[in-house]
Order: structure tokens, then sequence, then C-alpha cells
């Protein structure tokens, strides 16, 4: 990963030995509530995740810091403030999505007081391993297209869905975060602008500047594909040229790969977002029942997802 700017770093510190805080909760809460640790991670905009615990409850946290000066020079107030929104609307609803506890502020940063996901990304468990075992990737891939429809009955697309932003909890049971190129759907089902990481955006994306609750299931698709092969199913030698292959629909299976798994990512890496299987409307052929009940998933039951115990991570 890249050096963390050196500006942010000390925010968390700082905030620490000398509170000078406004809660935007109306609770109170404030930076000198919390002990903060290690670096845990770094968001996508001017932002780092540090481990944080309790003063008062002992309880364990991941706080995203959010430098407010970054912020204001590169005029992306509101992307924090659509993250906040979004999270707020997705609530306690679902256990595949990082909850938001709490949010302050003080002079210099910005804080989501957040779920701690202790097991880290899922992207390096998959870089560790290599690959993961067909088991593990079926279960991750049914918890994620899990969280996906619970989101999108929320109105709310994820738009930058990747490994490194599906986080392991204590059960290593997945919790997706990072939604701060997340957009709250309009009646038109229509996102505009969009950044996102090359591996994962989708063709009506670079094409149209279009992004729907069928380009979650691209990037879906693409995961499964990276789960199971260890590699990414569409990747250049620089960004453009994965992007030019993206849009030439250019990937091939390795040898050896799962039946059943081939046929799954071949609906969802479909060029037509409409057909895209998960994203039609109820009662087509490609609705989010129809994903369910797809082969790949026979084995999973979907009504005990979230008590199942994970399997080994392999
Ligand atoms: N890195 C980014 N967000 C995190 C979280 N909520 N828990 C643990 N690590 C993280």
């Amino acid at each position: 990963t890249a050096p963390r700017p050196p500006e942010i770093q000390p925010a968390a510190s700082r905030a620490q030995s000398k509170p000078r805080s406004s809660s935007v909760n109306g609770r109170g809460v404030s930076a000198s509530d919390f002990k903060f640790g290690k670096q845990l991670g770094q968001g996508s905009y001017s932002t780092q995740v540090v481990f944080a615990k309790s003063v008062n409850t002992g309880e364990e946290f991941a706080v995203k810091v959010i430098d407010k000066g970054h912020l204001k020079r590169k005029d992306k107030t509101h992307i924090a403030q659509a993250e906040r929104n979004t999270l707020v609307k997705l609530g306690s609803g679902h256990p595949g999505i990082v909850r938001l506890h709490s949010t302050f502020q003080d002079t210099w940063s910005l804080y989501f007081v957040l779920d701690l996901a202790r097991n880290g990304e899922l992207q390096s468990k998959i870089s560790n391993l290599g690959s993961l075992s067909l088991a593990c990737s079926r279960y991750y891939a049914a918890q994620i297209a899990d969280t996906l429809e619970y989101m999108h009955s929320k109105g709310v697309l994820h738009r930058d869905l990747k490994p490194e932003n599906v986080l392991l909890d204590d059960n290593f049971h997945i919790k997706i975060c990072d939604f701060g190129t997340g957009k709250i759907m309009d009646s038109t089902e229509r996102g505009e602008t969009f950044v996102g990481t090359p591996q994962y955006v989708s063709p009506e994306l670079l094409e149209r500047n279009e992004t729907s609750r069928s380009s979650d299931y691209w990037a879906l698709g693409c995961i499964i594909f990276q789960m199971i092969s260890g590699k990414f199913a569409f990747h250049g030698l620089s960004d453009y040229l994965t992007l030019e292959k993206i849009k030439k629909m250019e990937y091939s299976f390795p040898e050896g790969f799962d039946e059943n798994a081939k046929d799954l990512v071949q609906k969802l890496l479909v060029r037509d977002p409409v057909q895209r299987l998960g994203a039609g409307p109820p009662g087509s052929t490609n609705d989010v029942q129809s994903l369910r009940s797809h082969p790949f998933f026979s084995s999973i039951d979907w009504s005990t997802l979230w008590s199942d115990p994970a399997p080994p991570l392999e």
C-alpha cells in the first residue's frame, strides 16, 4: 500500500490529547471517548481507518478518520456526507454491512465509528492463499449476493465493490465497507459520475457512464472469478489495457475451473446490464431469486447463511 499522507496520520493522536470535538449525532460522542490504536487500512478518499477502544465501555471499533482540510482542498466534502448518509440509510439492518455507530468531528477531522472487522480484507486472504477453496468461494459469494440484495432493496448501490472492500469479522463472515462512492439511487435507478477500480468496472460504466444495481453484480462476477482462480478476470499491463479488455469482454477461464461456477460467472459477466443475473425485475428469469437458485449455490441454505459457520479458510 502507498505511504499514508503525513498530514493525516497524526489526526487521531492529536484529537486524543486535545479533544476539541463537536458531536453531529446528538449523543455527545467525541474523540476523547476513544483510545486509538494501530492503523487498520486506508479508505478511498484521504482517509485512514484506525483501531479504537471505547474508554467507557471497552468496546472495540474501527474508526474512519477523514482529514477535513484534504476534503475541502479537493472539493470532496460531499463524498464524506454521502458516505455517512448511505451508512445511516443502511442502518443495522443487515449483518453483511459495516455498521455506523456514531460520527463526530473536531477541528481537523471527521470520524466515523464503525464495526470492527477483525479478520481483515478478503483481498489479503486471496493474496495469501493464492486462491480460495470452492467451499469458501461459494460461501463468500453467497454472503456478498445476499448483502447486495439488501443494499439494493434500500436503494443503495455500492459502485466500488472489490475484495478490498469486503472485510471479514470475528466469525469470518463478510462485512462490506467503503461506501464513499456509494450512491443513493433516484427513481430512475441511474447513477451519474463514477470513479472505481479498473478491474471491477462494468462495460456500461466505461462506455456510457451508467451505473445501476447491475454494475454491482458485474463486480460480483469478477470477485467470484478471482476467489476461485486467484487471478483477475480482466487484467492488462496498465489500467488502460485492463479497461480495453473489459470493453471487449476479453477474459478466459483457467483449466479446471468448476463448471457450475463458470456458468454463474458467465451469467454475471454479461455485457447487457439488463440481462445480467440478479439484476432482472422480480419474476424475471434473471431476478435475485434466479441468482439464489443457481446450481453453484445448490448447497447453500440461504435461511441460515449468517448463522452457519464459515468454511475453513483455505
Ligand atoms: N479497514 C477498513 N475498515 C475496517 C473495519 N471496519 N474494520 C477493520 N478494518 C477495516
